[in-house]
């Protein structure tokens, strides 16, 4: 099913192209199309997908998960990281033979990989077979693009990067019935050294609070009881806009919105981490406990190499200012092992950072060079091999910390919302509003709600018992 937001509307022209797919398709004999969304990266892409298979739908296309059934194969790429690169040349080179056997299909590669034009110009010289690309600002013109091809135009290559306003209404497809992401604000102005996404995402543009608030009161009322606000930089929201709603007005807002249902947030970048947030959050009784604060290294000379624009001090003392009004607050945090430059001595500053604020969790990346950042052109000289261990010593302190964070909770009562059945027979998973994830063993018609839980036991994972 697509969603539309109530009364902000999808570009007519691209409605017209969606209807005119639609017939065309019929014309060819392709009466019930298919269509899969492949999807690499992180939550903002994840939410972009769900657009492309929301105007899939308009298309009148089937959403299913089987390539080879498929009619229409796309895959929203991701670039942060080399090996995420790797695994896409792979699996689009898949799709040679499937052409064979269905000449119908069509196959298209979007997102932030598509968006670099080193990676264009492969998939045009080197893979015949793909029909469409294109970049991460002209998603809207997906229903354009294929019209176009499938009436004997040329291969489409589309890689505008213009900056230009958000354009709104266009049709989403959640898959999850209860939780869903709501994307606030695109693009990144931070270039910090290592990072590609300012390059391929193109710059910071957020999305009107009223649209915002819109679409999150349309989510409250189909019975959404989690509300994610996504932005590479949420901190930074409405830079740019005229009506001086800024990140934490936002969170006041959509906290307002009546109904039981929790709010989360990512990714927050520590240096626009306001204490005008923290109170808001502090304020805010929807919003979850949590804080996501990377701070990708513990050294303030690595810091400034990545052009982070924080210390260590600064970071440190934004977690206690965060405490002192949110005693229990949970922080997760994202973290880069070998920065071109980093010595080992370095690196045991970001060890006692983890050990000094004891995180919920961590997602830890051995950094990988970017082409065209400037950390691409920053000598490298500790091997990979050396990266590897100080990586493993990272996980096992993070490992340690996270047990004890966990045992923390035995004995306790925690509201948690029921996402999943367990990989253990009869449990279903509840997750709080700190991030923590306990097994119940309960009926999984309790999916999607939310229930008082008794934490009870821990052996790795954490037990409990509805209250
Ligand atoms: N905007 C978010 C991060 C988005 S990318 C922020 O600033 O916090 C998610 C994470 O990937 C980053 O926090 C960083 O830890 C990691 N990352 C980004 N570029 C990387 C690279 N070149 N090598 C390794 N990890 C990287
Ligand atoms: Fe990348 Fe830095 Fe922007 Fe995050 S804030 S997306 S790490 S440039
Ligand atoms: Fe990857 Fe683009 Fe997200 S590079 S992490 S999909 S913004």
């Amino acid at each position: 099913m697509s969603e539309f937001v109530p009364n902000i509307s999808y570009p007519t022209e691209q409605k017209v192209y969606a209807d005119r797919v639609k017939s065309k398709l019929a014309e060819n004999g392709v009466f019930f199309p298919k269509a899969t969304v492949v999807t690499y990266g992180c939550q903002q892409n994840v939410s972009d997908s769900q657009r492309l298979k929301g105007m899939l739908r308009l298309m009148g296309y089937d959403i299913v998960e089987d390539l080879e059934k498929s009619d229409f194969i796309i895959f929203n790429t991701c670039a942060v990281r080399g090996h995420a690169e790797d695994r896409v040349f792979g699996n689009v080179g898949a799709t040679k033979k499937l052409k064979k056997q269905n000449p119908n299909l069509m196959v298209a590669v979007c997102g932030c990989m598509a968006q670099q034009q080193a990676v264009a110009d492969k998939f045009k010289e080197s893979y015949p077979y793909v029909d469409i690309v294109f970049g991460t600002q002209v998603f809207h013109r997906l229903p354009e693009f294929i019209y176009k091809r499938l009436t004997g135009g040329k291969r489409v290559f589309e890689l505008e990067l213009k900056n230009e306003k958000i354009v709104e209404g266009v049709p989403v497809d959640r898959e999850d019935r209860f939780k869903g992401y709501i994307p606030i604000m695109y693009g990144c102005d931070n270039f910090c050294t290592y990072c590609i996404v300012p390059y391929v995402r193109g710059r910071e543009r957020s999305r009107s609070a009223e649209v915002i608030v819109a679409e999150a009161k349309q989510m409250v009322a189909d019975g959404y009881k989690e509300i994610m606000l996504l932005g590479q930089n949420v901190n930074s929201y409405g830079k740019g806009n005229d009506d001086g709603i800024n990140f934490a007005k936002l969170l006041r807002m959509v906290n307002n919105i009546e109904g039981d249902f929790r709010i989360r947030f990512m990714t927050s970048h520590p240096k626009d981490c306001t204490i005008e947030l923290l109170d808001a959050m502090r304020d805010c009784e929807k919003v979850e406990n949590h804080l996501h604060l990377p701070f990708q290294s513990g050294n303030s000379r690595v810091l400034k190499a990545m052009n982070r624009r924080y210390t260590r001090d600064d970071y440190l003392s934004l977690i206690k200012v965060a405490r002192e009004r949110m005693p229990d607050i949970a922080f997760t945090s994202d973290i880069i092992v070998g920065f071109p430059g980093e010595t080992y001595e370095e690196f045991k500053e970001t060890l006692s950072l983890v050990k000094e604020v004891k995180f919920a969790s961590l997602f830890t990346f051995i950094y990988s060079p970017r082409e065209g950042t400037p950390g691409e052109k920053m000598p490298d000289p500790v091997s990979r091999a050396e990266k590897g261990k100080w990586f493993d010593e990272l996980l096992k302190t993070q490992d340690r910390i996270q047990k004890d964070y966990n045992n923390g909770f035995v004995g306790k009562t925690v509201r948690v919302l029921f996402e999943e059945e367990a990989p253990k027979q009869d449990y279903i998973i509840g997750k709080s509003d700190g991030t923590v994830s306990v097994y119940v063993k309960a009926n999984k018609d309790l999916i999607g709600k939310f229930a008082d839980v008794k934490v009870v036991s821990n052996d790795g994972v954490l037990y409990g018992t509805i209250v």
